[in-house]
C-alpha cells in the first residue's frame, strides 16, 4: 500500500444524511451511500469523507457528538459501517471518518455527569470540560458563530459554573489539560481504525487548549497533542492519513504539518475565497498573493483544496475590505450571508454559468494539493438560502427527476424527507440530476468525469511543484506543474471574454505541446513568446514533451 496515497487522491465530501436513503424513512444512511459507491467509482474519485456519523442530537448536524463509538441510528449500525468500508475497498476507494475531538454535545453522558454534582459518575467526569466561576477568562478568544452566540461561556444552573465552548452553547469544549480526556480521544481513534477507517478528518483542531493571555488558537500544547495522536496512528495503523481543519493563515497552518510528524494534510482555507475573488475580478492577483505566502511543506505532507463544502463559504481568511467585496459580489441578498461567510453552493455562486463553473473546477483540479469535491457540485446542484443555518447547502442529492429526486423512494411522502429537495426552475431536480447528466455527453457530470480521468493519468497534478507564469494580461492564470520527467502547463482565462494569451515558455524552447483533453498535438512548439487564444472562462491542460 502506498503510504502517501493521499497525494494522488481526489476526495469527495458527502453528507450521509443527504446522499441516498436505503430504508425509505426519508433520511440518507450508510446503506444508501454504499449503494452509490459504483457511481463514485465511475466519477473517478479516490476517497470518501463522510460528515459526522456518530450518535448525536443533530443540533450541529452531528458535530455535536453524544457517543464516539457508535453510528447514529438514522444512518445505520457499526456493521453497516464495516460493510461500507469493505465495499469501498473492493472498488479501490478509501473512507475518511470525521472525528470531533474539541467538543461534545451537551447531551453526551460525560457532560451530563460533569455538570451534575449528584450524578453517580460526577467525581470521574468533573474535570472533563472547561469550567469556571467567571465568564471573564480567555477574553482574547474570538467568537466563531457570531450570528448565534454572544459569548464563549454559558452558565450551567446545575453546576453553578460557566462552561467554555468555541462553537454553539450546546457544544461544550472538552478539557484537553485532563490526561483522561487525552487518553480517551486516543482510544476513540483506535476504535475507528479497528473499524476500518483509512483516514480521519480532525475537526476544529486549533481550539483544543486554552491559555490566558492568548487567543486560545494554535497553542503549543495543541500541537504537542496532535503529534502524539500522529505517533499513535503511525504505530497502530501505518498508512492512515490525518487531515486537519485548521481555518488559519498559511503561517499558522504550517505548524500543523510539523516536521512531517503532525497532520498529513490540511485544508488551504485562504486559497479558496481567492479563487472566487480572482474569477469575480478577472484578475489572478489574489491567487498569486496567497501562493507567494504559502510555505513549502515537508515531503510527506499535502494541502487539501476545495471550492465549497458543507459550511458557509468562510471569509475569515480575507481582509475586511475583501470580505465586503465578496459579500457584495456573491451574496447580494442578506439571507445569503451567515456568520463571516456565504451560505451558497458553487453553481449558484457562479450564476450557473457552465463555462465559469468549469473554469473554477479546472483550477481546483490542477492547482496545488489534493482536491475535495462537495457532493452535488459535480452536477451543479443549487441551494436554498431560506433553510436554517447551513442546511441550504445540505439538501438531498438529486439522482433523477422522479418524486424525491431518487434520493428516497417515490412512495415516501416528500414532506417526510429530512430536508426538502431543491425544486426551483434553474436547479430543481427535474432539471439538475445525475440520470439526465449521465445521458448528456456535454453535461457538467461528464466533464468532471473526463477531467478526473485525465488528472489520474498525470501524477504531477498531485505531486508536482507549482510555478506561476506571469503573462502581461492579469486575467490569465497560467502555471507549470512538474514532477519527475513530467511537465504540465495549465492556462485558465478568468475573464468572461475571449483573450489572446502570450506566455514565456523559453525554458521549454522546442518542447511540443499536447492537449490533455483532446490528445491533439498543438502546431506551435514552446517558445519565449508562445501565443494562443482562449474563450471566456476557457482553460487548457497541456503536456510539454521533448
Ligand atoms: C467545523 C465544521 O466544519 C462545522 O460544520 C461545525 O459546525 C464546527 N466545526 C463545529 O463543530
Ligand atoms: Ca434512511
Amino acid at each position: 500500500m502506498d503510504r502517501d496515497w493521499y497525494k494522488d487522491a481526489v476526495f469527495y465530501e458527502v453528507s450521509v444524511r443527504a446522499y441516498a436513503d436505503g430504508n425509505d424513512d426519508g433520511i440518507g444512511d450508510l446503506a444508501g451511500l454504499t449503494s452509490k459507491l459504483d457511481y463514485l467509482q465511475a466519477l473517478g474519485i479516490d476517497a470518501v469523507w463522510m460528515l459526522p456519523i456518530f450518535p448525536s442530537p443533530l443540533r450541529d448536524d452531528g458535530y455535536d457528538v453524544s457517543d464516539y463509538r457508535n453510528i447514529h441510528h438514522d444512518y445505520g449500525t457499526l456493521d453497516d459501517f464495516r460493510n461500507l468500508v469493505d465495499e469501498a475497498h473492493e472498488r479501490g476507494l478509501r473512507v475518511l471518518v470525521e472525528l470531533v475531538p474539541n467538543h461534545t454535545s451537551d447531551q453526551h453522558p460525560w457532560f451530563q455527569a460533569s455538570r451534575d454534582p449528584d450524578h453517580p459518575d460526577h467525581a470521574r467526569y468533573r474535570d472533563w470540560y472547561v469550567w469556571s466561576d467567571s465568564d471573564e477568562r480567555y477574553a482574547d478568544a474570538r467568537i466563531i458563530f457570531i450570528d448565534y452566540e454572544p459569548s464563549n461561556w454559558t452558565y450551567d444552573e446545575l453546576r453553578g459554573q460557566y462552561y467554555w465552548h468555541r462553537f454553539f452553547h450546546h457544544q461544550p469544549d472538552l478539557n484537553f489539560d485532563n490526561p483522561e480526556v487525552q487518553r480517551e480521544m486516543m482510544r476513540i481513534v483506535q476504535f475507528w481504525l479497528d473499524a476500518g477507517a483509512d483516514a480521519l478528518r480532525i475537526d476544529a483542531p486549533p481550539y483544543l487548549y486554552e491559555r490566558e493571555g492568548t487567543n486560545c488558537e494554535n497553542l503549543p500544547e495543541t500541537h504537542a497533542y496532535l503529534k502524539r495522536l500522529r505517533a499513535l496512528v503511525d504505530a497502530y495503523a501505518p498508512g492512515t492519513m490525518l487531515l486537519s481543519e485548521a481555518n488559519q493563515w498559511p503561517e499558522d497552518v504550517r505548524p500543523y504539518f510539523g516536521d512531517g510528524d503532525e497532520m498529513h494534510m490540511n485544508f488551504h482555507f485562504p486559497l479558496m475565497p481567492r479563487v472566487f475573488m480572482a474569477l469575480a475580478k478577472a484578475d489572478r492577483t489574489p491567487i498569486e498573493w496567497i501562493i507567494n505566502r504559502t510555505p513549502q511543506l515537508p515531503p510527506v505532507c499535502q494541502w487539501g483544496t476545495f471550492l465549497r463544502n458543507h459550511d458557509e463559504l468562510t471569509l475569515e481568511m480575507v481582509t475586511a475590505e475583501e470580505r465586503e467585496f465578496m459579500w457584495d459580489f456573491y451574496a447580494p441578498e442578506p439571507r445569503m450571508r451567515l456568520n463571516l461567510g456565504i451560505r451558497r453552493r458553487l453553481a449558484p455562486l457562479l450564476k450557473n454559468d457552465q463555462a465559469r463553473i468549469r473554469c473554477a473546477n479546472s483550477i481546483l483540479l490542477t492547482f496545488v494539493g489534493s482536491p475535495f469535491i462537495y457532493y452535488g457540485d459535480e452536477i451543479g446542484m443549487g441551494d436554498d438560502i431560506w433553510l436554517e443555518d447551513r442546511n441550504g447547502v445540505r439538501t438531498p442529492m438529486q439522482w433523477n427527476d422522479r418524486v424525491n429526486a431518487g434520493f428516497s423512494s417515490e412512495e415516501v411522502p416528500p414532506e417526510r424527507l429530512y430536508l426538502p429537495v431543491i425544486d426551483d426552475e434553474d436547479y430543481g431536480f427535474a432539471v439538475v440530476n445525475v440520470a439526465r447528466q449521465e445521458g448528456d455527453p456535454a453535461s457538467l457530470l461528464n466533464w468532471m468525469k473526463a477531467a478526473l480521468y485525465i488528472r489520474r493519468q498525470h501524477p504531477a497534478f498531485g505531486r508536482g511543484a507549482l510555478v506561476l507564469l506571469e503573462p502581461a494580461d492579469s486575467s490569465i492564470l497560467a502555471y507549470i506543474r512538474s514532477h519527475g520527467t513530467e511537465t504540465l502547463l495549465v492556462v485558465n482565462n478568468l475573464a468572461a471574454e475571449e483573450r489572446d494569451v502570450t506566455l514565456d515558455l523559453g525554458r521549454y524552447e522546442g518542447y511540443e505541446l499536447r492537449d490533455l483533453f483532446t490528445g491533439a498535438m498543438l502546431d506551435r512548439p514552446a517558445s519565449d513568446s508562445w501565443a494562443m487564444s482562449l474563450p471566456g472562462y476557457g482553460y487548457r491542460w497541456l503536456a510539454l514533451t521533448r
